[in-house]
């Protein structure tokens, strides 16, 4: 029986600071500790003992990688926003303390989950203060266009973000330099103006960047006149933002090749929305399920957004039911059988899925291949599970699939797993988010006792992930 304290509430006021290194930054923003305290969660080390099923209902909000934009979109708006099933995430704090630090009054509405976003104060916020809230995320970035409209200035420090690759932002500056915005490099950050305003301009991305098609998105519907953006991120968060874009008054176009239009309108207005559901923890909590022989039912999940994991989770051996509330997921019984995943931008098998799934991998009968072509450097997490008795391979060639932009460098990007091995407790430290959730999976079904460190960092993406396990009959108690 685990031993917890009681992760939901909220903690106000408690600015958490990122503990996630970003190589490009080169700065370590404080302790993970700081993004479990932000959301409730008072301990850093979880001990699990292994080998339950993980059996019961759990439910997810709205997703954090949309959540998080919409606060920004909110901005650009003349009157308040409503922003319904926001998640209990210290992401979200973040973004709500870079919005206070600006003069926007952030609110709890009436329903749980319900934030109210008033931006009329809006008014520029001197550096240490954005910096101090910044923590490890990489959403400031995002604030330049909405800032630049309203105010005609923005700064944002060094950004962080997870470690799984330099993460870059030169195609966010790129943008914002072709919309007119003058950027300046400081030693702390970066400063932008728009001396003559921003205009409508033509894009092309040389990838098919999320950030950077928001960067477009939020710029360019208060822009003068036309914007084109080329090689466009369509995934399900990216259309979200849109349709809360659209209701705020903006006039966009997604072509089916991956062009968007936008016309830049005079003014846009606050919106009511409610965020689509987090399908990076739909497919996290799936991913438990299969390793642990369990069966969840994840609620407010649904089977369009998640199609290509579906399809996956099939031919790995999983089981579901598509229901109207939710989906189930479970393991039919049977032995696991290895796949060939090949990350991809949507609709292909997303990078943030790969992680998780890994864990039943390791219990699938034969080899599978992981090639990820999104991230250069995304299985650090591996070094883990080799450690617990997984047999894991990494490779700089890209396997299994087409080549990708990191094949001819020196990424090992490609992973093989071979199966079926048991995996034995150990002691873990959380890397990342997505990895640190898939050292919970690896030892929730590893036999023995595991203790697992920085789980702070699991807090920026999985609401109440503490109460969620306790929910699903896990054996764990929390320390430190
Ligand atoms: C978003 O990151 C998500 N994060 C990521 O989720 C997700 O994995 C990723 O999109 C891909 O779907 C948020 O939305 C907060 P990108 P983002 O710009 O926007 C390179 C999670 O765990 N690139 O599509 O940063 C970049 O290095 C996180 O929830 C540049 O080179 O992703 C990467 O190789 C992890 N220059 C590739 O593009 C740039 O200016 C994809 O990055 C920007 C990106």
């Amino acid at each position: 029986m685990s031993t917890l304290t009681n992760d939901a509430q909220q903690t106000s006021g408690d600015q958490n600071r990122g503990s996630d290194q970003n190589p490009g930054s080169a700065q370590n923003r404080g302790s993970a500790q700081n993004h479990g305290a932000a959301v409730g969660l008072t301990a850093d080390k979880i001990t699990i003992r292994g080998g339950i099923p993980l059996v019961g209902r759990i439910e997810v909000k709205g997703a954090k990688n949309l959540v998080t934009k919409a606060m920004v979109a909110a901005l650009l708006g003349e009157t308040p926003s409503l922003l319904q099933d926001v998640p209990n995430i210290s992401d979200v704090r973040i973004v709500r303390g870079l919005l206070e630090v600006h003069g926007v009054k952030v609110t709890e509405g009436d329903e749980p989950g319900d934030l109210i976003l008033d931006p009329v104060g809006v008014e520029s916020a001197h550096f240490a203060a954005i910096d101090a809230h910044a923590g490890s995320s990489r959403i400031p970035i995002l604030f330049c266009g909405p800032l630049l409209h309203r105010l005609g200035e923005a700064f944002i420090p060094d950004l962080g973000g997870c470690r799984i690759g330099d993460r870059p932002i030169d195609f966010h500056l790129d943008v914002l330099r072709k919309f007119g915005a003058v950027v300046e490099k400081q030693p702390n950050g970066i400063r932008m103006s728009a001396p003559n305003g921003l205009k409508g301009t033509k894009v092309e991305l040389p990838y098919p960047s999320v950030g950077a098609t928001e960067q477009v998105l939020l710029t360019a519907v208060r822009a003068e006149g036309i914007t084109e953006l080329k090689g466009a991120a369509i995934e399900p968060e990216i259309m979200d933002l849109i349709n809360i874009l659209q209701k705020m008054g903006a006039i966009i176009t997604v072509d089916t090749d991956r062009v968007i239009r936008i016309e830049g309108v005079e003014r846009l207005e606050g919106y009511r929305h409610r965020a689509l559901f987090d399908r990076n923890e739909a497919a996290s909590w799936a991913a438990a399920a299969l390793a642990t022989d369990g069966d969840i039912f994840v609620g407010g999940a649904r089977q369009s957004e998640m199609l290509t994991f579906l399809n996956v989770f099939r031919k790995v051996g999983g089981a579901f039911e598509i229901h109207d509330d939710g989906i189930r997921f479970y393991h039919p019984g049977g032995v696991l059988k290895p796949v060939i995943i090949e990350t991809d931008v949507h609709p292909g098998f997303m990078t943030d899925w790969q992680q998780p799934l890994v864990i039943a991998l390791t219990k699938a009968h034969g080899t599978s291949i992981v090639h990820e072509t999104v991230y250069e450097q995304r299985f650090g997490f591996v070094d883990a599970l080799v450690e617990m008795g997984a047999t894991i391979q990494i490779h700089r060639e890209c396997l299994g699939g087409h080549p990708c932009r990191f094949g001819q460098r020196n990424f090992n990007h490609s992973a093989v797993i071979t199966g079926p091995t048991k995996l034995h407790g150990a002691d873990i430290v959380v890397p990342d988010l997505r990895g640190g959730f898939s050292h919970l999976i690896a030892a929730l079904s590893a036999d023995g006792a595991s203790t697992v460190s920085n789980v702070g960092i699991i807090s920026r993406g999985y609401e109440n992930f503490i109460t969620k396990l306790r929910l699903l009959g896990a054996d764990f108690d929390l320390e430190g």
